[in-house]
């Protein structure tokens, strides 16, 4: 949305709004981090881009944009509660991506993540599982310990996601497994199943749980939590559009790595669908198997040129545009609604 500038003396860019909510949330996940063991804490804190291996501030490290904790802090606001009634909330989400991350890098065989090795590559895998383990421990901790009006509704929301996102990552793993045509092939809606529960469940939850702790009546929360989830497939469908043709600089992740995992992508998926030349010799040349380098790169080509990549843009501005219109049928406040919708839009922004 055009004209998310300055109101009021509030700065209400995308990347003011980032900043603002990063700034509020930031002493609750440094105390909340620093409860954990030090050495677990060590590697958080690695993870989380605040140091380098040597524990030492890292000049190099990405704490990432912060999308969850401001998604928290904007729920609340959009209900007309203070933002700092959600830092709980932020901090418990914060947390749990950074956790999920962390898991995920060692079941996808990532080695990188935010431009540095990931954690798993950097202490091992057995330091890295317990390290993750420590922040989703922690993160539940966080929003229990708060003992407010609201902490038992906020912390079955939070236990609800994790279920999902356990899901999401079952399905996506057990996909890897499936062919890539027949009967055995994964449907459009098995796809949106998949990334809904993997990526969508924690948008959703984030500004969900702002307004649950913002005493928000259930209506609203729904409403949130469903503009979230559609957040969250668009944004799922540009990191896959990434995974295949961003600029490993710029992401900060391995190219071509879910091609080389047999990740059941939406693009590869559009792009099967079709029935050029293209997407036959795409099938048979995955079907091989093969996905060395010069293979994964003719694989990319083809996926763009039977129409994977223009699909997986419209799959993301569809999902964008529901995410917006359920944000427009929740009785919100003004300012941080107008605040969320064009964090929206910024998000997507990413790939063209
Ligand atoms: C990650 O999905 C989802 C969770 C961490 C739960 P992906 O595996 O597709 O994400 P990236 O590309 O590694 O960030
Ligand atoms: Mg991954
Ligand atoms: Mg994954």
């Amino acid at each position: 949305m055009a004209g998310a500038g300055t109101s009021g003396g509030r700065d209400s860019s995308p990347a003011g709004v980032l900043e603002r909510c990063r700034e509020l949330v930031r002493p609750a996940l440094v105390d909340a981090v620093g409860r954990l063991h030090p050495w677990t804490g060590e590697m958080a804190a690695y993870a989380l881009g605040w140091a380098d291996t040597a524990g030492q501030p890292d000049p190099g490290g990405s704490e990432g944009k912060g999308v969850r904790q401001a998604l928290a802090v904007l729920g609340a606001e959009a209900v007309g509660a203070d933002g700092a009634d959600a830092v709980p909330g932020a901090v418990a989400v914060e947390l749990v991506h950074t956790f999920s991350l962390l898991h995920d890098d060692i079941m996808d065989a990532d080695t990188l993540r935010r431009q540095r090795p990931a954690v798993w590559k950097a202490y091992g895998t057995g330091p890295a599982v317990l390290t993750g383990d420590a922040l989703l421990a922690q993160a539940v901790a966080s929003l229990a310990e708060t003992q407010g009006r609201h902490t038992a509704a906020a912390v079955r929301l939070l236990c609800r996601t994790l279920n999902a996102l356990v899901s999401g990552q079952a399905q996506d793993l057990r996909f890897e497994h499936r062919p890539w045509s027949g009967p055995g092939a994964v449907a459009p809606e098995q796809y949106r199943s998949m990334a809904e529960h993997k990526t969508g469940s924690l948008l959703g939850c984030a500004i969900a749980l702002g307004a649950v702790l913002g005493g928000a009546p259930d209506r609203t929360v729904t409403a949130l939590d469903r503009a979230g989830r559609h957040l969250g497939l668009a944004f799922q469908a540009v990191d896959d559009i990434l995974g295949i043709w961003g600029d490993p600089a710029v992401t900060g992740k391995p190219v071509h790595a879910d091609l080389r995992q047999g990740k059941k992508t939406y693009p590869v998926l559009a792009a099967l669908a079709g029935d050029s030349r293209a997407a036959r010799e795409l099938g048979a040349l995955l079907d091989s198997g093969r996905t060395d380098g010069g293979t994964a790169e003719h694989i990319a080509a083809l996926v763009d040129e039977a129409g994977g990549r223009s699909a997986t843009r419209d799959e993301a501005r569809r999902h964008l545009e529901t995410a917006r219109r359920a944000l427009g049928e929740a009785p919100l406040r003004h300012t941080a609604a107008r605040e969320l919708d064009a964090l929206f839009t910024h998000l997507l922004d990413r790939t063209w």
